[in-house]
């Protein structure tokens, strides 16, 4: 069975590119690899009129990409997915807006994509569509006619149906999921919104796992996302060593003081502005911290054509200059934004120097930010993740400092319990955090959603997330792999070891789902902090 994955965007790698650039991109990649096949999508360019795609072949991947014209990137990709999904997906009813020439041209282009991918498909292919951009694309390949198995994931939150009913339009957009084969989310909280909404909305009938809209019978099930654990510790523990990474740039610059962390990119929903004022607040209540600690915050600027991200970057730098203003010393900076991208090299770097990894979204999917910050620390010396209670990361990673990211104080305070955390509890938290990120990376995700995409699976329950770790338990698909973990010698000092924790690697995936169900936390409550 050939594989076809298809998203947004898609970046065709160059021949001589080594595995360099991780994250979704390169596990999604790893999949059509393994099994040959096809990802489709828009290049990522513009041009005059929409032509057919242009093929590429790389190995046993053949890469197949469309450029948008201006009008369809101005209405299906500014205009609907990101001035009115986005915002709505984010539960921001106040920054959604909706213009049905913006929403026209949404379905015209998954019309269009519907169409150009039907041209490439072939018979036993099983399809992998991507994100809140092509949510209709399923109805439109089976109006056309296509049988295969088509499945979705949506990365991004699903909000209930008080709040996606808002949209112009919800029922008929909604009902299109019904389309699809197996509908993956990132957290049960997600999968009892959309079968919620698929009830309440579009007349559904579901037993909390599979629903059936009109004719059509689909399956939501949670399935949270990872990333690639080990080659991203493998990258910060390198980063020590080399002399010439921003690792060490960094300790010249920050001396003894204090590294605080914030990754994202520029956009609302992380939470950035508020971040900033937890920082600033962080500061006023505890003064003898001044000097002592900063905060870098890294926001590469994202979705720049759109007005509410335009504010948002001149409401960053308003900020940070206005707290800057007020705390700074003639030699203490207390915030730094840098609005620009660093490679995945020079971010395990940063994240491996920094004491706190605060990452505080409003909302978010998953956030993969909490994901590499942990698998980035030092096992004899770790940092601290500080995590809002709104990221899809919090059902996984109970761990954390949990907060409430639209609670200045309570961030403030986490930072502060964040910097004081004796060693022996950062080491003990790690190590679980660790442990779970690890037994659910992005080949166990990928693995999952194709088995259950392909029929393969056993029945799985909506669950939210496995955590098998907090069990003191490992559990993970495919190879054995060791938890980094450091070992307490007799002098009380802990040192780096890499101790293996494994089970046989059948077993521990079936530990996986079998915690994954138990450990489900009610559906539709965040889990609490
Ligand atoms: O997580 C949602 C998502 O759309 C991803 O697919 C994408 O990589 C990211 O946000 C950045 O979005 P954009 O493609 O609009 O820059």
């Amino acid at each position: 069975m050939r594989l076809v994955i298809v998203s947004n965007r898609v970046t065709i790698p160059d021949r001589h590119e080594k595995a360099a650039a991780g994250g979704l991109a390169v596990a999604l990649r790893e999949a059509l690899e393994k099994r040959g096949g096809l990802w489709f999508g828009w290049s990522g360019k513009v041009s005059e009129a929409a032509a057919a795609p242009s093929v590429v072949q790389r190995g046993k991947v053949t890469y197949a990409v469309t450029d948008l014209t201006e009008a369809e990137r101005q209405s299906y990709y500014l205009g609907f997915s990101n001035r009115a999904l986005w915002p709505l997906m984010h539960y921001r009813l106040g920054l959604t807006e909706f213009s049905r020439a913006d929403y026209a041209g949404y379905l015209a282009v998954n019309r269009r994509f519907a169409k150009a991918l039907i041209a490439l498909l072939q018979p036993d292919d099983i399809i992998w569509i991507h994100d809140y951009h092509l949510i209709p694309l399923a109805a439109e390949l089976r109006r056309r006619g296509v049988t295969n198995r088509i499945g979705y994931f949506h990365h991004i939150p699903w909000p209930p149906a008080e709040v996606f009913g808002a949209l112009p339009f919800a029922a008929t957009l909604a009902s299109t999921i019904a389309a699809y084969d197996l509908v993956g989310m990132q957290t049960s909280i997600d999968v009892s919104n959309l079968i919620g909404g698929l009830v309440s909305m579009c007349g559904g009938r579901s037993d909390g796992r599979k629903v059936r809209v009109g004719r059509r019978e689909t399956i939501v099930q949670a399935f949270p996302i990872g990333i690639d654990v080990e080659a991203f510790r493998k990258l910060a523990a390198a980063s020590v060593r080399s002399a010439t990474t921003p690792l060490k740039t960094t300790r010249q610059s920050l001396g003894e003081r204090k590294l605080v962390i914030g990754v994202d990119r520029l956009d609302y929903s992380k939470g950035i502005v508020q971040r900033l004022e937890a920082f600033g607040q962080f500061l006023r209540s505890h003064p003898e911290q001044r000097g002592r600690v900063g905060l870098l915050q890294i926001a590469p600027p994202s979705r720049t054509d759109v007005p509410e991200y335009a504010e948002l970057d001149r409401m960053s730098d308003e900020v940070a200059g206005r707290l800057n203003a007020a705390l700074g010393e003639f030699d203490w900076t207390p915030i730094r934004v840098v609005k620009k991208a660093y490679s995945r090299n020079a971010l395990a770097g940063f994240y491996r120097r920094a004491q706190v990894g605060l990452v505080t979204p409003m909302r978010d999917g998953m956030n993969l930010v909490a994901k590499e910050y942990v698998a980035a620390q030092d096992p004899a010396d770790p940092g601290v993740l500080v995590l809002s209670r709104f990221a899809g990361a919090a059902q996984q990673m109970g761990e954390a400092l949990i907060v409430n990211p639209f609670d200045s104080h309570e961030v403030a305070e986490a930072i502060r319990t964040a910097l004081a955390m004796p060693k022996s509890e950062r080491i003990r938290r790690f190590e679980r955090l660790y442990a779970t990120i690890d037994a659910t990376d992005i080949g166990w995700w990928t693995e999952r959603y194709l088995d259950a995409l392909s029929g393969e699976d056993s029945p799985q329950p909506a669950t939210a997330a496995p955590v098998a770790a907090r069990r003191g338990r490992t559990a993970a698909s495919g190879k054995a792999k060791a938890v980094p973990s450091a070992s307490r010698s007799s002098n009380g000092k802990t040192s780096p070891n890499r101790k293996p924790r494994v089970a046989k690697p059948r077993a521990r995936k079936r530990a996986a789902n079998e915690t994954a169900t138990r450990s489900a936390p009610p559906a539709g409550l965040p889990t609490p902090s």
